[in-house]
Formats: C-alpha cells, sequence, structure tokens
C-alpha cells in the first residue's frame, strides 16, 4: 500500500519513512526541502535499501497539490508533518505560521474529501495544553490557549479536523500529541538537523559538546521543581515514529473507535533540564558547559504525559531510556561533524 509522507524528509518525518518502510509500506514522500536536504533521502535508503519517492514542491501551492492527487490515485493513508515548528520564529512571523501550517492541511483535506482517501495522521503536539493544572497529562486536559501562534496552528489544525471528520464519517482520523521529540535513528543516518542555532534543548546540547557552540543557557532554575529547573517528557524520535504506523495501521485495519481520535504520545516520564545534562554527561563521558540564565519568556514549568490511552488503544509503549535517546543524538552529531 502506498503511504503519503509530507514533510517525509524532516526529523520526524524521516524516521517515520524508516518504520513504514521497514513494515512493508511503499512511501511517496512532498517536502519542499526549506527545513531539509535531499541527503535525508540518502540516510533514508542506508537504512532501509529502499529509495522512497519524493515529490518536491511546496504545499501552499494549491494547483500542485491537486495536480499530486489527480496523479497519484493509489495512496492509501496520508501522515501529515509538513509544517514550520520553531515557537519563536511563529511569533515573530505569525502570518507565515497561519498560511503554511493551517493552509496547507485545508489543501491536504480537501483532495481527501475530494478522492475519499481514508485515513489521515496529523502531527500534534502537547504545547495545546499550555501549562497543564494537572500532571500527567491526558487526553482529556483542557486545550488551553496557546502560547505562540505555533501552538495556535496546532490547536487550529485539530479542529479543522475534527470538523472535518464531522461531515465525512467515510473519514478516518488521529492527532498524535508529541511531547518532546529528540534523539536519533542508531545508524545515525538520519537525525535531527536544526538550521542555524538550535532552539530547542538536545541539539544545543550535542552542538555545545562538539565545539560549534561555547556553552549551554539553562533557561532558569528557579522553578518549583526538585531540582529548579524545568521539566519535560523527552521521547526517542524512533519510539514517536513507531506511533506513527501503529495509529495508520489502527485506521487501516478499522479499529479506531471514533473517526477522529488523539493520543498524547510520550514516555509518561519528566525530565528536567538538568536530568537531561547529567544524562548526557554520563552517555559522553564529556563535562558540560553550561551557565544558568533567566527563564525563557513562554516555557511551562512541567509537562510529562498520561501514556495510559495511546498504550492501552493503540498497544505502543516508548521503549527507550533517556540514556538511549541522548546517546544516540550524540552519536549523530559527531557522524554530522565528521563529515562536515
Ligand atoms: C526544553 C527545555 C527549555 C533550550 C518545543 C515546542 C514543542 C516541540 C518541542 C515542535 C525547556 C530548556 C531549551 C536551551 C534550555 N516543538 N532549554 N536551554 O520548548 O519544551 O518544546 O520544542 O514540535 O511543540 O514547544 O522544547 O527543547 O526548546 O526546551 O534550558 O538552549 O529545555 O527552557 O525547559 P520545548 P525545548
Amino acid at each position: 500500500m502506498k503511504i503519503l509522507v509530507t514533510g517525509g524528509l524532516g526529523f520526524i518525518g524521516s524516521h517515520t519513512v524508516v518504520e513504514l518502510q521497514a513494515k512493508g509500506y511503499d512511501v511517496i514522500i512532498i517536502d519542499d526541502c526549506s527545513n531539509a536536504s535531499q541527503e535525508v533521502l540518502a540516510g533514508i535508503t542506508a537504512i532501509t535499501g529502499i529509495e522512497p519517492a519524493l515529490e518536491i514542491f511546496d504545499l501552499r501551492e494549491k494547483k500542485l497539490v491537486e495536480d499530486f492527487f489527480n496523479k497519484h490515485t493509489d495512496i492509501g493513508g496520508v501522515i501529515h508533518f509538513a509544517a514550520s515548528k520553531a515557537v519563536g520564529e511563529s511569533v515573530k512571523n505569525p502570518l507565515l505560521y497561519y498560511e503554511n501550517n493551517i493552509g496547507t492541511l485545508t489543501y491536504i483535506l480537501q483532495q481527501l474529501k475530494k478522492f475519499e482517501l481514508p485515513t489521515f495522521i496529523f502531527s500534534s503536539s502537547c504545547t495545546v495544553y499550555g501549562q497543564a493544572d494537572e500532571l500527567p497529562i491526558t487526553e482529556s486536559a483542557p486545550v488551553k490557549p496557546a502560547a505562540s501562534p505555533y501552538g495556535n496552528t496546532k490547536q487550529i489544525g485539530e479542529e479543522i479536523i475534527r470538523d472535518t471528520c464531522s461531515i465525512m464519517p467515510e473519514l478516518k482520523a488521529i492527532a498524535l500529541r508529541y511531547f518532546n521529540p529528540i534523539g536519533a535513528h542508531p545508524s545515525a543516518h538520519i537525525g535531527e538537523l536544526p538550521l542555524g542555532v538550535p532552539a530547542n534543548l538536545v541539539p544545543y546540547i550535542t552542538q555545545t559538546a562538539i565545539g560549534l557552540r561555547e556553552e549551554l543557557s539553562v533557561y532558569g532554575n528557579d522553578y518549583p521543581t526538585p531540582d529548579g529547573t524545568a521539566i519535560r517528557d523527552y521521547i526517542h524520535v524512533v519510539d514517536l515514529a513507531k506511533a506513527h504506523v501503529v495509529a495508520l495501521e489502527r485506521l487501516l485495519n478499522n479499529k479506531n473507535k471514533s473517526n477522529y481520535e488523539v493520543f498524547n504520545i510520550g514516555t509518561g516520564t519528566g525530565s528536567s533540564v538538568m536530568d537531561v545534562i547529567t544524562s548526557f554527561e554520563n552517555v559522553s563521558g564529556k563535562k558540560l558547559n553550561y551557565k544558568i540564565v533567566d527563564r525563557r519568556p513562554g516555557d511551562v514549568v512541567a509537562a510529562y504525559a498520561d501514556t495510559t490511552l495511546a498504550n492501552q488503544e493503540l498497544g505502543w509503549t516508548a521503549k527507550n531510556s533517556l540514556d538511549d535517546m541522548l546517546a544516540s543524538a550524540w552519536k549523530w552529531e559527531q557522524k554530522v561533524r565528521s563529515i562536515e
């Protein structure tokens, strides 16, 4: 069966393509290569031995989206990653985020409706919860006013899908609310390739350790947490990728309980920034250069998932430990810098 993966050259998309191919699916990628290079295609191929089909165009070009679906009438499912995802950039350039993240979603959904394509997996985010009132966070936790346009596009995206499913009973959709994806494929053929200065913690850590950055700034150690630093639910990108395949197969096998479902995808364990630094130093054997600075505006104190629903309904559980995640991130960083 042919599965369309939009944004399939991205960090999570590429790891999901690998897992789809490992399960025997025929994958076609749409990517505009704005945030990923075609070297990722070589990385995927190096892992699976199968080069996925790739069409390079901008999903904001509605005509090109229509042409694609007119040409590929044998698509059995769609996993939609393509979106802009930098929280800080979204604050500076909200219209880019609303056009790219919302506009392209509507174009894809219009084609699903036109061709009666039955299965759709949406890349959402725990950012929709903001600072949850209760921890761990369940899927029934209230969605809070987004702290950034990026987070708002995920909330709006989920509402658009829900409304579409309500008028299209034949469409089955799942939104996966990711917690904090980190790490890289154990082969180090693919991984996270942040453009410019990383906004996220783990690529900044590995770039500091490899000597690309002077030192890590820890954004605040005065939070009401055991060591004062903020807590997140870090999940290995391969565990997250596998969750997409399981969610897709839930829909393909008609195991879904309604035609729009939401699942938290995390480990269920919260780790502080200092936990991550300690784990990194353990697995790399390197002392990390860091300093404590002020809190970053918009950060929540703590967020980690209640994974009961995904465990029970999807039969999926994250397998990798924090050490596994950081060891794979470090192996990837060393690989990337060795071939520069
Ligand atoms: C993690 C922790 C920071 C950088 C965001 C998005 C989320 C998802 C993942 C896309 C926080 C601290 C970070 C640094 C630090 N994005 N930190 N120094 O903000 O939890 O989540 O990225 O899907 O939707 O909201 O991730 O890695 O930026 O931060 O101290 O240089 O590390 O304060 O506590 P975040 P992050």
